[in-house]
């Protein structure tokens, strides 16, 4: 069986108490931890940049997994890089130059991840798939927590599953957006490898024991 990794968002923590926050996802049994980066261009919403990131990278020792939802992201991935990503994610729509931007992610010395939008066909990926490490799916239009998760989305992880499979390379799959621990155990056996979860944690009455199950469910 696949190894399963939880990747909470701290898009719903409590920027309040973002330390707090960080250092209750520090304890759990969450191995990632997920940034979503937003410009307010590629989608419409900004949400946060180096500095919190900086902060949070600073409070817990988890894998960082960088979600840039930003225009010309070869712009910066670099510094992604810098301020402590561990996985930095663009998006396959928001560059002319995918080639480009994961030459640069590679020689900054963090893994490579590459994400498509829900109407984004999993074939455009095709001769990138062995150039990345990491896909991310979007289960939901970037921007915004606590949507509903769009069903062909389970569909998409196993026709890419399957490309990945087929041509015997290692990149793992990640999903994103409306992710619970309702769906978790058919998304796991879908193909993937790794699932953010947003509200479903952070507005969970205990959000250390929802990452406990959703890995388990
Ligand atoms: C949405 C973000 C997601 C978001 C997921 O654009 O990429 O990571 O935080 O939130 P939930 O799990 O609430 O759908
Ligand atoms: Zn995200």
């Amino acid at each position: 069986m696949r190894k399963r990794i939880v990747s909470p968002s701290m898009l719903s923590a409590d920027f309040g108490h973002l330390d707090r926050d960080t250092r209750m996802i520090d304890r759990s049994a969450a191995e990632w931890v997920h940034i979503d980066v937003m410009d307010g261009v590629f989608v419409p919403n900004i949400s946060f940049g180096f500095p919190v990131l900086k902060a949070i990278t600073s409070a817990t020792d988890k894998f960082m997994d960088v979600h840039l939802m930003i225009v010309e992201p070869e712009k910066y991935v670099e510094r992604f890089a810098q301020a402590g990503a561990d996985l930095v994610v663009f998006h396959w729509e928001a560059t002319e130059d995918p080639k480009g931007c994961i030459e640069l992610i590679r020689r900054s010395g963090a893994k490579v991840g590459i994400s498509i939008k829900p109407k984004t066909p999993v074939e455009v990926l095709d001769d990138l798939l062995p150039l990345v490490d990491l896909v991310l799916i979007m289960s939901v239009e970037p921007g915004f927590g606590g949507q509903s998760f769009i069903e062909g989305s389970t569909d998409k992880v196993r026709a890419l599953r399957r490309m990945i499979d087929e041509r015997g390379l290692d990149v793992m799959i990640e999903i994103d957006g409306g992710v619970s621990r309702h769906n978790a155990a058919e998304l796991y056996e879908a193909g993937c490898d790794a699932l953010v979860a947003g509200s479903a944690v952070f507005k969970a009455a205990d959000p250390e024991a929802e990452i406990v199950a959703i890995l388990n469910a």
